[in-house]
């Protein structure tokens, strides 16, 4: 009996732990990471050296005159596509988009047998789970049956063991009340986040059969290249290509032209993009190698057959580093979280050295809505914890080249290994836009690879916890508006 009741006791307990988990099974962090604290000892927080500030003299540029569009002519009058019916991606080495390169494709047929296994080992786990708090229902239910039976034996016998009786009586009382209330509710709960468990798993099962669909059929889509063409895209939207969508720049005479994505719409257009995330289909997770040259996909075509929308991809900091070294450029975040909500953070001087500097960036005169990621750290920190997540005068980190503030030359305190992408880590960040895409925004660090913040971060909007949907970065010269 004892035994029984400390039993019951027990699950009562764990059930109780458990009550506040959402519809996934886990609680929510909300503490700040993003710091590596310095934890006693003989170490110390070097604070960083003061970097060269960014480019804010020369520039070409006047205030911008009325532009007369191209308009039909620009959509008209169009270069067949070079390379035969497809988008290059951001790295030319990477080959065609389509048909023969689309990496979401390839990466997908790739993950599909693991996700598969992994869906039928959760299915059963979920069958399992299910079967067995059926089982704890009815044996709950069983119990107070025999309760109820064994009470009323023991009332038969009468006065013989009144002590006994009322021992069990309390005991009774608050077993039935365990059962009777506490147990039930928690079993309900439990098969209703089992349902929606399983519901979840059919939906990606479903997904995953659509995605093979798509995948088997080779992609159609060509894109072709707008005629105009500009050092960069204010350059072009000057020259009448006010569209937003896929052209060539060549930033210098001495450089290969190469495709990027133009936004010509926000704040007056004349953007370049250097970076997009929005659906996770390209891996940030990348060598020094791959964030030097570019990677991901430039943009993808609209049903007209022009390359309309963005894609997810890093431009590279080579032609990052040549485009800010042109003379004063600003740079936009955009990002967007998953309920729909959408802020900026624009910095007026935005400045990257070549790579026999790794890439040094210094940025400065912040204005926006979503807080300030670059400058003056996570301001949920406070004093050197704060200064930990400054990325204004750093240099930057892959996982295979640690240029971090944190610890130099141990292997086990690099930020670009434990945050997932690469960027200006210091020790290590108050923004993380090449971080790891977590569909749905919050996740915890049971999730997280080093259990580190290594999502799409932008602490300063949302903390260390929410992975946003959507980020992007976007590059202009700086002139003087009117
Ligand atoms: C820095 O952060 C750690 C935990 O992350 C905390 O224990 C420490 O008190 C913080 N230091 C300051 C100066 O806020």
């Amino acid at each position: 009996m004892k035994c029984l009741l400390l039993l019951c006791f027990c699950v009562h307990v764990v059930f109780s732990a458990t009550f506040e988990y959402d519809d996934y099974g886990y609680k929510k962090p909300f503490d700040p990471r993003g710091h590596r604290p310095v934890v006693g000892g003989t170490e110390r927080y070097n604070m960083p050296v003061i970097a060269p500030p960014p480019v804010s003299r020369g520039g070409s540029y006047q205030s911008r005159p009325t532009i007369a569009p191209l308009r039909g002519a620009l959509l008209k009058a169009k270069v067949e596509q070079p390379d035969a019916g497809g988008c290059l991606h951001a790295s030319e080495q990477m080959g065609v988009l389509c048909p023969t390169g689309c990496e979401l494709k390839t990466s997908i047929l790739k993950q599909e047998r693991n996700v598969k296994t992994v869906i039928v080992e959760i299915k059963r786990d979920v069958n399992e789970l299910s079967r067995s708090s059926n089982a704890v229902n009815s044996f709950v239910t069983g119990l107070s049956g025999h309760l109820r039976e064994r009470q009323r034996l023991v009332d038969d016998n009468g006065n013989v063991v009144t002590t006994y009786t009322s021992d069990l009586e309390e005991q009774h009382v608050f077993i039935k009340e365990t059962v009777d209330t506490t147990f039930p509710s928690n079993i309900r709960h439990l098969q209703q986040v089992l349902e929606t468990i399983r519901n979840k798993i059919q939906k990606i099962e479903v997904a995953i059969l659509a995605q093979r669909d798509k995948c088997n059929k080779p992609c159609t889509v060509s894109c072709p290249i707008p005629v105009v063409s500009g050092k960069e895209c204010e350059d072009i939207y000057r020259k009448g290509g006010i569209t937003s969508q896929m052209y060539l720049i060549q930033p210098d005479g001495f450089f290969k032209p190469y495709k990027v994505y133009c936004d010509m719409t926000t704040l007056n257009g004349g953007w370049v993009m250097i970076q997009n995330r929005q659906d996770g289909s390209v891996d940030f997770g990348r060598r020094w190698d791959d964030y030097r040259s570019g990677f991901g996909n430039i943009a993808s075509a609209n049903e007209k057959g022009f390359c309309q929308k963005p894609g997810e991809y890093w431009l590279g900091n080579d032609r990052i580093s040549q485009l800010t070294k042109m003379g004063p450029m600003e740079i936009l975040f955009e990002m967007g979280d998953w309920s729909g909500s959408r802020v900026h953070a624009k910095y007026s001087q935005f400045t990257v050295q070549g790579e026999n500097s790794n890439y040094l960036m210094s940025v400065a005169g912040y204005s926006g809505t979503g807080g300030d990621g670059l400058l003056s750290g996570a301001k949920e920190l406070s004093g050197e914890n704060r200064t930990m997540t400054i990325h204004n005068g750093m240099m930057f980190s892959t996982y295979d080249r640690d240029n971090d503030n944190w610890l130099a030359g141990d292997p086990s305190k690099q930020c670009s290994r434990e945050d997932g992408g690469g960027w200006w880590y210091n020790r290590c960040h108050a923004s993380n836009p090449n971080g790891r895409y977590y569909w749905g925004g919050p996740y915890t660090r049971q999730m997280a690879k080093h259990g580190t913040d290594d999502g799409i971060v932008w602490m300063n909007w949302k903390g260390s916890w929410y992975s946003l949907k959507t980020m992007s970065m976007k590059l202009r010269p700086f002139f003087p508006s009117r």
